[in-house]
């Protein structure tokens, strides 16, 4: 496919529609799935749904949709499979969990959030751990609810579990993250940093969308090409914008990575090249998804969202 008709194709697609029917879509899941306010021991689901519903952008949730979209229309199907969104829902719980901890004082030490107080800033830090924790045991509660075959909810589990763990995973991304705080980073040490820490949970987002889909080996393969390239350059998008936007357009305290001295694309780098190699990535991504044609239009114009964003 030659670069200009594959321009088009991204064209053909509102990405700020997809994304908006995705937080749509996510936010209700999440609603129905997180126990109320009201249920005891309240202080924790308070602090759940603080942070849930704080007003992330709910990218996982949309990258799994649109993968499982690909899947879905490449293999003749119309559009997506029902019930997907709960593996979103979970997938963000995941997520949201992950910046609870990552906040944490002993971790990051940041109050801002999603535009809001960060949950430990609200909530204490023992309801905070505890909230992180409960978010995690709600999604694999989610996850085994999910309405696809169970064959494929097991392979999916299992998938989302392993990139959330320690090897090569994001608790393992963040052990290197905080270790490597204080030291020279090398473009080798930042690489596993960043695959880990932020690429594993973006590139199962997109393969588990896949196999929910029905994803063969070769789906999966190709996706998971894809989702480890674009989960790359999201997290080197992400050092970027933490060094030139402010804390008010991030929702987020900006100059965080500079003033911790952390191991970020940009320090080894430089924000131009990384720039450069955010938006490189994202094209050598594209390659892996060409068999799939006009099929995956939705799912390459939220990859180049990730890194064409300014928050
Ligand atoms: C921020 O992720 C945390 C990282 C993994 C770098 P997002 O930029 O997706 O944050 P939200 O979910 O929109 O708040
Ligand atoms: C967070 O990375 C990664 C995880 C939460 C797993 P960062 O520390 O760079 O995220 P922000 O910048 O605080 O959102
Ligand atoms: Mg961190
Ligand atoms: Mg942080
Ligand atoms: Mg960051």
């Amino acid at each position: 496919m030659s670069p200009a008709s594959d321009n088009m194709i991204e064209m053909q697609v509102d990405v700020q529609q997809i994304l908006r029917d995705g937080v749509e879509r996510t936010d209700r899941a999440l609603e129905r799935l997180l126990p109320p306010v009201t249920q005891t021991p309240a202080s924790i689901h308070g602090a759940m749904r603080h942070s849930v519903f704080a007003g992330g952008k709910r990218l996982r949730p949309v990258l799994a949709m649109e993968a499982a979209r690909t899947i879905e229309t490449a293999h003749g199907g119309s559009g997506l499979p029902e019930g997907n969104e709960d593996l979103g829902a979970a997938i963000e719980m995941l997520h949201t969990y992950s910046l609870i901890h990552d906040d944490l004082p002993a971790l990051d030490n940041d109050d801002l959030r999603r535009g809001k107080p960060t949950c430990h800033v609200a909530y204490g830090e023992a309801t905070a751990i505890l909230a992180g924790d409960a978010l995690q045991t709600l999604a694999y509660q989610t996850l085994a609810g999910m309405h696809c075959p169970a064959q494929q909810a097991v392979k999916i589990v299992g998938l989302i579990a392993e990139a959330t763990g320690t090897v090569e995973g994001m608790i393992g991304g963040q052990v290197l993250d905080l270790e490597g705080e204080h030291t020279k980073p090398t473009a080798e040490s930042v690489l596993a940093i960043h695959r880990a820490k932020t690429g594993a949970l973006i590139r199962v987002s997109i393969v588990a969308g896949g196999i929910y889909a029905g994803a063969g080996a070769e789906d999966a393969r190709r996706l998971t090409e894809f989702g480890t390239k674009s989960g790359l350059a999201f997290q080197i998008v992400d050092d970027v914008l933490d060094m030139t936007q402010d804390s008010q357009h991030l929702g987020k305290t900006a100059g965080k990575d500079v003033a911790s001295d952390k191991a970020t694309w940009p320090a080894v780098f430089g924000i131009e090249a990384s720039r450069k190699d955010a938006n490189r990535l994202i094209n050598e991504a594209f390659v892996a998804l060409e068999p799939y044609g006009e099929a995956a239009a939705g799912l390459k114009a939220v990859a180049r969202y990730l890194v064409e964003r300014t928050h």
